[in-house]
C-alpha cells in the first residue's frame, strides 16, 4: 500500500469513520511534489491524523473541523502545552482517583451481564471520577486539551462499539474488560507560531485566510448507485465525545442514548445532506462545488471515496467547472493497488467499489 520511499510520521487518534490514516503516504507524496507549499489548511480534520502527519513534516498546518472533539485532538497535537513530566503528574493523579457512580455510569455503563452499552461500568465509574476532577483542577486550556485527549484515547481503548456511538455490540468486546488507564499522548515538538487550530464551518476557515494548499476531506456518500448517498453523520456517530469534552450532562434520547442535539433532523452539515435539489443535483455535491470555488488556496487536494456513479459524474463536472485537475490518484483497498491517472475521465469508469480518490487541483 505504501508508495516507495515515503515513510509517514507516526500519528495517534480515536477510531474514526473516514479517517485517512491508510492513505497518509499518498497525501504526503502528492503534496511533496509541489514547490512553494508551506501553509496547509486541513479543512475537515476529523481524527487529525493527516494534520498531525503534515505538521511533523514542518508544514504550517491549520486544522479545522466543526466538531468539538476534533478541535480538542488538534489542540493537543498541534499546539504547545506543558511538558510531558507535568502532564504525567496530572494523569497519575487522575488515574488514582476512587471510582464513583455518576452521570456517565448511569447512561453509558453496563454491568457484566447487561450488554449493548458502550462501556463496562467499572470503566464509566473511573470516567465519572476523572471527568469531574478535570474541571476541578483548573488546568490551562492547552493542558486541558492534552488531558482530555488522553481521556478519549483511554476510553477508545476499552469501548464495546464498532467504532462509533450510534449502536452498541450485543456481546462485550474483549477490550472492554480492560481497565481504563490514562497514558501520555504521543505528542511531537511544535513551535508556538507553527500551527493554528480552528473550530469553524469549513466555508469560514477556507475563505478568511489564504493557504498554499487546502486538503479537503468532506463527509461522503455510500457506494450504491440506486440509493441516495447515506452519509456518515458525524454528530450522531460521535455524540459521546462531545459530551466527554463538554461534560454538560445533556438530555439524551433513544437506545444509543444520544444527545438531543445530535438528532437527525438537525442536519449539522450541508456535506451530510443526502437529498437532491430541484435540478436533480446532489445538494452535498453542489456545496462541494461552492467550496472548491471559494477556497482561498493555490492548490486543493480533494479526498473522495467512490460514491455511486451518478455522484462521480457530478463530481467530475464540478471539478472541471471550478478549477484545473492536475492529477488523480486512485487507491484501491481491496486490490491493494494504486492507479495514477492523468487522463481526466478514466477515474469515472473505475468499477471498483472501494476506491479512495485524491484529486490534485490547481486554482
Ligand atoms: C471524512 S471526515 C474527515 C476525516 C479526516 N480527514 C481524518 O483523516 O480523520 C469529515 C469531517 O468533516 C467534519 N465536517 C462536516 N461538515 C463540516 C463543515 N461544514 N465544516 C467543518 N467540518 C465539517 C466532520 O465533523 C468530520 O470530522
Amino acid at each position: 500500500m505504501i508508495p516507495k520511499n515515503v515513510q509517514p510520521p507516526q500519528t495517534e487518534s480515536i477510531k474514526y469513520a473516514g479517517s485517512k490514516l491508510k492513505i497518509i503516504p499518498y497525501i504526503i507524496k502528492e503534496i511533496a511534489k509541489l514547490k512553494n507549499v508551506r501553509t496547509i489548511l486541513d479543512g475537515f480534520s476529523g481524527s487529525t491524523r493527516v494534520a498531525q502527519a503534515l505538521a511533523q513534516l514542518d508544514y504550517n498546518v491549520t486544522a479545522n473541523d466543526n466538531a468539538i472533539w476534533s478541535n480538542t485532538l488538534a489542540n493537543c497535537y498541534l499546539r504547545p502545552a506543558s511538558d510531558d513530566k507535568t502532564i504525567a503528574e496530572i494523569l497519575d493523579h487522575l488515574n488514582n482517583l476512587k471510582p464513583v457512580d455518576g452521570w456517565f455510569s448511569k447512561h453509558y455503563g453496563g454491568m457484566p451481564e447487561d450488554t449493548k452499552k458502550p462501556f463496562q461500568i467499572k470503566n464509566t465509574r473511573r470516567l465519572d471520577a476523572i471527568r469531574e476532577e478535570i474541571d476541578v483542577l483548573n488546568l490551562t486550556p492547552q493542558d486541558k486539551n492534552v488531558v482530555l485527549t488522553s481521556l478519549m484515547l483511554a476510553l477508545d481503548a476499552v469501548d464495546s462499539t464498532i467504532g462509533h456511538f450510534a449502536a452498541y455490540l450485543a456481546k462485550w468486546s474483549p477490550r472492554s474488560y480492560r481497565d481504563l488507564t490514562l497514558k501520555l499522548p504521543k505528542r511531537f515538538p511544535v513551535r508556538n507560531d507553527a500551527n493554528t487550530v480552528l473550530n469553524q464551518d469549513v466555508f469560514q476557515a477556507a475563505t478568511a485566510d489564504s493557504y498554499d494548499l487546502a486538503y479537503l476531506d468532506p463527509p461522503y456518500g455510500s457506494n450504491n448507485d440506486k440509493m441516495p448517498p447515506s452519509r456518515i453523520r458525524y454528530q450522531a456517530y460521535y455524540h459521546f465525545w462531545k459530551t466527554v469534552i463538554l461534560n454538560d450532562k445533556p438530555k439524551l434520547f433513544g437506545k444509543a442514548t444520544r444527545r438531543e442535539d445530535s438528532r437527525d433532523l438537525n442536519a449539522p452539515s450541508v456535506f451530510e445532506e443526502y437529498r437532491k435539489d430541484e435540478n436533480g443535483q446532489f445538494i452535498a455535491i453542489q456545496a462541494l462545488r461552492k467550496l472548491l470555488k471559494e477556497t482561498n488556496a493555490n492548490y486543493i487536494l480533494l479526498s473522495y471515496s467512490s460514491g455511486g456513479r451518478a455522484t462521480q459524474r457530478q463530481l467530475h463536472d464540478i471539478i472541471h467547472a471550478e478549477a484545473k485537475l492536475v492529477h488523480t490518484v486512485a487507491i484501491s483497498h481491496k486490490h491493494n493497488v494504486m492507479a495514477s491517472m492523468n487522463s481526466t475521465k478514466s477515474w469515472i469508469s473505475h468499477q471498483d467499489k472501494l476506491v479512495e480518490y485524491l484529486f490534485l487541483i490547481e486554482k
